[in-house]
């Protein structure tokens, strides 16, 4: 158990460019992690914020003919307003052009100088800038940097260097002695061999450009921007002030966690611990390099330009859902492919199918069987007692698992008490019990029910923002969630009898994801079965919706999404459905038939048969392909999500059917007129082709 104070960090952000999913995901993790701190009643310090000195930052300030200062100030003001939407709860939010810092950054600086450990000779070696990274001619792969592979630049000036290879063996000690210090193990093996290798002392200052700090007693010269940056995480602390402004320094340092992407690690665990202990500074006790966010095998960066905006996906999909995705689609610690039709996966099936459609329909059946108030229960049973031990059971293991940063698997966790409930629903059929009268036994049902709602609104906090507060609200509860407290998870029977819920919309409408073409009324609307299991069959049903839907597609308007009906299984049409083994085979590809339509209704739909005269791969999108049709009177092209089932020349040739009228969309880029009808079953797919050959255009009807 670690102390009751807890200070962690996110690197802090090179404000070049705007920041993009990869950066979004370290803050996320790191929210949670302070959020879960503070639940369990720890005082913690959260410290993000801007890197703002240096070559890269120049030269891009330069290009877009502004100050770098003025240039930087603009850039602040977006990154403060994404963390801001996307929830970020930090404690302070440092800048490295603030007086506060620099201050610090000029008074090491001048220490390790007078103590010897600074001295000028002359550099000549190779500088990455967007890594902003010396490197030595050895040190390059194939004349590139050995990091990101991007070309270097020779450096050839006079410059101060940092004794670093003085201190290569008290650090490799301090690295042996503290498994924890690096973590996770790969990257602590990876640094000590790197430093076994042999350190060589570290240029820390440069000539060549003067937007920096500058070197206190040699004008000339500006700090080195590492050495600049990695002081940030004492100088918001103010680690040099003896009075009540160096109090939190007193408090706080040494951090418990830098939390920061891989490719930096090495920054972390060698130069920033020597720094510290010339400096005369505790070492910090961890740093966690975590993995990347990669899209088509490439890490996501704002230099390779493959970003993706945080902004757009919360116009899209919301800052729960984002949240959501980032802590629970990567394992923590390894990279983890980003893909928007895996984001509507997990929103669609965990959230809306999930924990939303749980909520709905227990306080729709409190409100139908209960007159709206939470009742008194009758005499807990065997399977109420289960469920109650896995409640804070899971509680509990998504605790530990917190506390061991495993983020993805804590939630994990808390998804086992979310299924379990949904399933106990099931299997207890409320709507029966209110049928036979059994009025005890529905009133334990649904407060056990109530109850796991009420704990797992309090175990969410660290990781969604708003949603825990719905919750909260619609169940009734005093007061507001995040001023439980985790332990409130963790005490069985917090809900009062008698208190009224407060039913609202579901927490997350269902969002349609279609790979072949978007616009209102396309065709194959999911087919459900009128009860809940169908409904939870989220994945099927996605690709039920979607066609194998790819990351090119497009979500409706808000207007044209799942209503309620839709988001939630009404328990009263629990009532008239089949018991729960007889429902639809779901995820094998069927599911009950959907709403009747009239004949007309079908007319509107334009299908014909169409030939398929060229298909290839749509860059950048791997489940999706490009057909060009012939449609007998002419031709035309669609982008369907079939290329994980087909490969292209398996197709040229075939006769297929298209829905012809349906509204063009842009997916990828490429222009989407119409779309192929195909069967889905879960992951496999089935495009409908005709049984002999028609002339192309024939309608089908
Ligand atoms: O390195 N996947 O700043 P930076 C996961 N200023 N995380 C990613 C990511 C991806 N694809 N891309 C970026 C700097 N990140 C320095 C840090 S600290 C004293 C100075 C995250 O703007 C990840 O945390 O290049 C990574 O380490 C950081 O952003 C790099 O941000
Ligand atoms: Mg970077």
């Amino acid at each position: 158990m670690p102390g009751s104070r807890f200070y962690l960090t996110t690197p802090i952000y090179y404000p070049d460019a705007d920041l993009h999913i990869g950066h979004a995901y370290t803050t996320v993790v790191a929210d949670a992690i302070a959020r879960f701190h503070r639940a369990r009643g720890r005082e913690v310090f959260f410290l993000t914020g801007t890197d703002e000195h240096g070559q890269k930052v120049q030269r891009t300030a330069l290009r877009a003919g502004r100050s770098p200062q003025e240039f930087v100030d603009g850039m602040v003001r977006g990154i403060q307003a994404l963390w801001g939407r996307l929830g970020i709860s930090y404690d302070d939010f440092i800048r490295t052009t603030e007086p506060r810092h620099i201050r610090v950054v000029q008074a090491v600086f001048q220490r390790l100088y007078e103590q010897g450990d600074i001295f000028k000779a002359q550099y000549q070696g190779w500088y990455c800038s967007p890594c902003e990274a010396f490197w030595l001619e050895r040190q390059l792969r194939e004349g590139k940097c050995p990091d990101c592979g991007r070309p270097v630049e020779l450096v050839s000036e006079e410059s101060y260097f940092f004794r670093v290879s003085k201190y290569a063996d008290r650090l490799l000690k301090h690295i042996e002695q503290h498994p924890d210090f690096i973590q996770p193990p790969s990257r602590r093996n990876e640094m000590i061999s790197f430093i076994k290798g042999g350190l060589e002392d570290l240029c820390v200052s440069r000539t060549t450009f003067d937007w920096g700090v500058p070197v206190p007693f040699d004008p000339g010269h500006v700090v080195y921007v590492w050495f600049d940056a990695l002081i940030n995480y004492i100088s918001a602390l103010g680690c040099l002030d003896p009075g009540p402004g160096g109090e939190r320094f007193r408090r706080y340092w040494p951090a418990d966690l830098h939390l920061v992407g891989k490719e930096i690690v090495r920054f972390h665990t060698v130069v920033w611990p020597i720094m510290l202990m010339a400096a005369g500074f505790e070492l910090p006790r961890q740093v966690y390099g975590h993995g990347w966010l990669v899209l088509q095998g490439e890490k996501i960066s704002k230099s390779r330009g493959n970003v993706i905006d945080p902004n757009v996906l919360m116009d899209r999909y919301g800052t729960d859902a984002i949240r959501y995705f980032l802590l629970r689609e990567i394992a923590f610690g390894c990279d983890g492919t980003y893909s928007e039709s895996a984001l509507v996966q997990r929103l669609n099936s965990d959230l809306a199918n999930d924990l939303g459609n749980l909520l709905y329909r227990t306080l729709t059946m409190i409100e139908k069987f209960s007159g709206g108030e939470v009742p008194e229960p009758g005499p807990e049973e065997a399977v109420d007692a289960e469920v109650r031990a896995l409640a804070l059971e899971a509680v509990t293991a998504a605790a530990a698992r917190m506390e061991g940063l495993e983020v993805s698997a804590a939630l994990g966790e808390l998804w086992r008490l979310v299924s379990r409930c949904n399933k106990y629903i099931d299997e207890m059929a409320p709507w029966a019990l209110a049928r036979a009268g059994r009025r005890e036994r529905l009133g334990r049902v649904l407060y056990v029910l109530a109850e796991c709602l009420r704990i797992l609104a309090v175990a969410l906090t660290p990781f969604l923002v708003s949603t825990p507060e719905k919750m909260w609200e619609q169940l009734g509860l005093p007061g507001r969630v995040r001023e439980q407290g985790w332990d409130a998870a963790l005490k069985w029977g917090g809900v009062p009898f008698g208190s009224k819920v407060r039913r609202g919309p579901p927490l997350f409408p269902r969002v349609e994801f279609e790979a072949q073409a978007g616009g209102e009324g396309s065709l194959p609307e999911p087919v459900e079965a009128p009860g809940g299991a169908a409904e939870r069959q989220g994945r099927a049903e996605e690709a039920a919706g979607g066609g194998g839907a790819e990351s090119g597609a497009v979500l409706k308007g808000a207007g044209a999404q799942a209503g309620p009906e839709r988001a939630a299984s009404l328990p009263d049409r629990h009532g008239e459905a089949p018991p729960a083994g007889a429902r639809g085979p779901g995820g094998k590809g069927g599911g009950a038939v959907a709403e009747e339509i009239s004949i007309q209704e079908f007319a509107r739909l334009d299908i014909r048969v169409a030939r398929v005269r060229a298909a290839e791969p749509v860059p950048g999108a791997q489940r999706l392909l490009r057909l060009e049709l012939d449609t007998g009177s002419g031709s035309t092209q669609v982008v369907a999500g079939i290329a994980e089932q087909y490969r292209p020349s398996e197709l040229v040739g075939k006769q297929l059917v298209l829905l012809a009228n349906l509204k063009p969309a842009t997916i990828r880029g490429v222009e989407s007129r119409g779309m192929i009808l195909a069967a889905v079953a879960g992951q496999d797919l089935a495009v409908l082709t005709v049984d002999r050959p028609i002339p192309d255009g024939s309608r089908v009807s």
